[in-house]
């Protein structure tokens, strides 16, 4: 009797264990990689309502004002830096990529979530784009209201980051910006208005999907996406070259041309008037500078729609389009390319990938 008292207690005891790994097993590893922003931010007292310090809270914080995330993942938290991310650098830039890889090479989490500044989120997530070689999910997202203001945003944004980053429907899908309620592509993803919730828009393409009432929904595949050839490699890089974005207006002489390559550019992106039209004295200066090894690519101070190749002298001089990727993108892209290569015809076979 004493046995097989003693026998039904054993085979209790490994059934729960297995019931305990099998649902572990299933919940999916979420890592916070966070980087500050406004969703990590508090609001300065009598400061008004746009004033706050962003990049305040701890990841810590963040993943405790979120017990729902409990439900949806296995969540764990690391804090990458802590800033309001119009001054993220190439230092951190450079880390994010190499810890993003770092944890999925190690099998450490199954997808990361990155909360982050909304100013330049749109480029962190196209450097990641091309630099993260795993298909596992990364996605970023962040807040317009700082966590203590009374409409905070950033609750719900970081929930449906990490729902989507836990649904098997973002593995393959690269790099992510998931912001109220919309689930975008970084290629394509920037940001369009400087206060309302409603930030981020994909105006060239549209969003990938939705999450609605707390469910991801894609409605299509970003399917320009970069092969994985054609992402770069790290490794041994150090230092991002420099490239300048020109911003092309009425009566633009091309002086800033000469400046950003005193300055040491070794590209430049002209952003451009619609189809990434150069008014002609900037368009002469540009060859110029062209001329003695500095990549120029055309791109467009429009918000939608691409860049492509339709202006002869343009072409002549051998500026690159930029297609659907906008001033800041291109830039990305141009300094990653310049990490590798000088060679115009290779750089322009890169972009025609990437575009
Ligand atoms: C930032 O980009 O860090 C501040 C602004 C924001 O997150 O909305």
């Amino acid at each position: 009797m004493k046995e097989l008292f003693l026998l039904g207690a054993v085979f209790l005891a490994v059934g729960f264990f297995h019931i305990g790994t099998a649902s572990a097993a299933k919940c999916p590893r979420v890592m916070v990689l966070a980087t500050g922003g406004t969703i990590a931010g508090r609001e300065i007292p009598a400061a008004g309502r746009t004033g706050y310090k962003a990049g305040v809270l701890s990841v810590q914080d963040l993943i405790a004002d979120v017990p729902e995330l409990r439900e949806i993942a296995d969540v764990t938290g690391e804090q990458l830096c802590n800033i309001d991310s119009k001054d993220m650098t190439d230092e951190i830039w450079l880390r994010l990529a190499a810890r993003v890889n770092e944890i999925f090479a190690a099998d450490a989490a199954d997808a990361v979530v990155i909360p982050h500044g909304t100013d330049t989120m749109e480029e962190t997530a196209y450097f990641l784009s091309l630099t993260v070689k795993s298909d596992k999910p990364v996605v970023l997202t962040g807040a317009m209201r700082p966590a203590t203001a009374a409409d905070a945003d950033g609750f719900e944004n970081l929930l449906d980051a990490v729902r989507v980053s836990a649904s098997g429907d973002a593995v393959g899908k690269g790099v992510l910006v998931v912001m109220n309620g919309e689930i975008h592509e970084a290629r394509d993803v920037t940001k369009i208005h400087t206060q309302n919730l409603a930030a981020f828009a994909s105006p060239t393409t549209g969003c990938l999907g939705t999450v609605k009432n707390g469910i991801p929904a894609f409605s299509r595949a970003p399917l320009r996406r970069p092969k994985s050839e054609a992402l770069f490699d790290l490794g041994d890089v150090s230092a991002l070259p420099r490239v300048d974005i020109l911003y092309g207006h009425e009566g633009d002489d091309g002086a800033l041309a000469f400046a950003a390559e005193k300055a040491g550019a070794k590209g430049l992106v002209y952003a451009g008037m619609g189809n990434g039209s150069i008014p002609a004295e900037a368009e002469k200066a540009l060859a110029q500078v062209a001329g003695r090894g500095v990549i120029v690519v055309r791109a467009s101070r429009s918000s939608g729609g691409e860049v492509t190749s339709s202006v002869p002298s343009s072409d002549e001089a051998g500026f690159i389009e930029s297609g659907a990727l906008n001033p800041q993108k291109a830039r990305v892209l141009l300094r990653l390319c310049l990490t590798k290569t000088t060679d115009a015809a290779e750089i322009a076979r890169t972009f025609a990938a990437c575009r």
